[in-house]
């Protein structure tokens, strides 16, 4: 067994300042090893998000993580100072995220978005950062890098627009990247197309993903591993032909039922 990437151990987080308010997530523990793909599925509300946020030390104001380690390469992120945190944040772990207000900045060019992170990011100048993002925008599939470089948010697809999200998220040459739902926006041969993607980057950049998705078909395509929760607690969790050909919790059992 390889040691993990990142590994999370009994995770809680609850809402702030509320006394014995039910804890969001509660316990969540699981590992992301390298080059994997591991799926994060359950219901609305089950705490895919918060999980997800809650690695990136991303969560809103009003929640807090109250007890748990967070281990990336065995450093406990919750010990890091704030400019360490930083520096690993984009860099070693990018986000992709659900909300897409949060994700690309309407009044900034998609190379703009992209160059703000190799400038963060990467020792490069200016113009090889140029080259970098038309780089970026050919590996994830643009057919007009130059263009869609030059163009705002609003002026592409949403197809566009979340592969445009991608080559952000992959700048800094990250080691691990959290997409939370990142093809629910888009129609059925767009969500294939990106998952194919997301394949290929992870054989050609060492990516590791994980995945937070209710697409349980998505799951079976591209996952290796799927940890499954339910109002903020892991039902069950282990390789993925496994779960969704034998589930042992009544909970993955309903949701693979109402899928397939
Ligand atoms: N800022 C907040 N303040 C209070 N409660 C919150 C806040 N954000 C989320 N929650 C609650 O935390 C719980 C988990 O939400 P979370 O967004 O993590 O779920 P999710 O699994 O990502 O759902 P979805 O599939 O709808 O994206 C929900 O009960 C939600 O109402
Ligand atoms: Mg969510």
């Amino acid at each position: 067994m390889s040691e993990p990437l990142l590994s999370l151990r009994d995770v809680t987080a609850e809402v702030d300042g509320v006394n014995e308010s039910p804890s969001l997530i509660h316990r969540v523990s699981f590992d992301v090893t390298a080059l994997k793909i591991v799926a994060l599925v359950g219901g609305s509300g089950s705490g895919k998000t918060t999980t997800g946020l809650s690695i990136l030390r991303l969560l809103p104001v009003a929640l807090r993580i109250t007890s748990g380690k967070i281990l990336f390469h065995g450093e406990d992120l919750f010990a890091l100072p704030g400019h360490r945190m930083r520096q690993i944040r984009g860099k070693d772990i990018s986000m992709i995220f659900q909300e897409p207000l949060n994700a690309l900045n309407p009044l900034l060019t998609i190379g703009q978005q992209i160059n703000e992170v190799l400038i963060c990011h990467m020792p490069l100048t200016a113009k090889q950062r140029r080259e970098r993002v038309l780089e970026l925008l050919n590996i994830v599939g643009m057919a007009e890098p130059q263009r869609v470089a030059q163009n705002y948010p609003h002026q592409l697809s949403g197809g566009m627009r979340q592969r445009a999200m991608i080559a952000q998220a992959i700048a800094a040459n990250p080691q691990l990247m959290i997409a939370d739902e990142p093809t629910s926006s888009l129609d059925v041969t767009l969500q294939a197309k990106i998952m194919d993607l997301f394949r290929e980057l992870r054989r050609s950049l060492n990516l590791s993903i994980l995945l937070i998705t209710h697409d349980l078909g998505m799951v079976r395509h591209l996952a290796d591993e799927v940890v499954v929760l339910q109002a903020g607690k892991i039902v069950e969790q282990g390789p993925v032909a496994r779960v969704l050909e034998s589930p042992r919790h009544q909970y993955t059992q309903q949701l693979i039922s109402s899928v397939f």
